[in-house]
């Protein structure tokens, strides 16, 4: 495994998918642009709805972006796990009707374990049950041990209308000394054990405001891998926290409070919460 500072991995990921035929775009803003579901920007693919339904033609059908995003449905969890924030950012590649599952699968394999070096051994993968494309292709495109591969029914993602599907998660495995000793502790655990790392959306159905999911006119793909997720395992940290994408902000802050970091649980949450939230309304603003 390379360790890697988020502005390299970043980079690493961009450039990756654009030698892989994508054209790379700047971060959409936080305020969603004629989209009256979402107050803010929470995933990579929202700025992107209308390329997804067919109402708009995007600039190429192969994009790639690292996505500012805010999410406040965790805001509770804020400080008190290891991987949740309110603002992050989403690495992400889409296609607009282009490639399907066999590519995003493999590109998304590829670029953990050859291009990071993640360890093949840690790695998971979940798929919607009746997904049996996805499994054909996890089990001969890649090297992933067939153990490891888990059929979980909440396989399924949506934001606000529109655009949504099953989808095929990556996980890596922290070891048990992160974990919470529960004997059914695995994958899709709370704890902070097995990691969500990307998320692979099969973007198939159009959500209705009255709850339908009409076929789209094409298939596509949405994924979504954490940059300070990914980050924090490359630079072997206990929490994104405390990777060079945040925690300078914990130690501006911890120094301004005459607070010391990592001496006490609860003024640790503190200092997670003011370097969360700090970005946030930054980029609100
Ligand atoms: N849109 C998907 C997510 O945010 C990839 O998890």
């Amino acid at each position: 495994m390379k360790y890697m500072s988020g502005k390299e991995l970043r980079r690493r990921y961009l450039d990756f998918f654009v030698k892989n035929g994508h054209l790379e775009l700047p971060s959409a803003s936080l305020i969603p642009k004629d989209d009256p579901s979402l107050l803010m920007i929470g995933a990579g693919m929202a700025p992107f709805k209308a390329y997804f339904t067919g109402k708009m033609t995007p600039p190429r059908t192969r994009i790639t972006t690292s996505q500012r995003c805010v999410r406040t449905g965790d805001i509770e969890n804020v400080g008190r796990t290891a991987r949740h924030h309110t603002y992050f950012e989403m690495l992400g590649n889409f296609s607009f009707g282009d490639y399907f599952k066999y590519d995003a699968i493999k590109w998304a394999w590829e670029f953990l374990t050859g291009e990071l070096e993640l360890p093949k051994d840690k790695l998971w993968a979940t798929i919607y049950p009746d997904d049996d494309e996805a499994y054909k292709i996890w089990t001969t495109e890649t090297d992933i041990n067939p153990e490891h591969i888990v059929k979980l029914e909440d396989n399924f993602w949506e934001i606000g209308t529109g655009p949504c599907g099953p989808d095929s998660e990556i996980f890596i495995d922290l070891g048990e000394e992160r974990g919470c000793g529960s004997p059914t502790c695995g994958v899709g655990c709370d704890c902070d054990r097995y990691l969500e790392i990307w998320n692979l959306v099969f973007t198939q159905y159009d959500r209705t405001e009255d709850g339908k999911y009409n076929p789209l006119v094409h298939k596509n793909i949405d994924t979504g891998c954490g940059l300070e997720r990914l980050a924090s395992v490359l630079q072997n940290k206990p929490s994104n926290f405390e990777t060079d994408l945040m925690f300078p902000i914990i130690e501006y802050a911890s120094k301004v409070a005459n607070k010391e970091y990592g001496k006490d649980k609860e003024t640790d949450i503190s200092l997670k919460v003011i370097a969360d939230h700090a970005r946030s309304i930054s980029f609100m603003v």
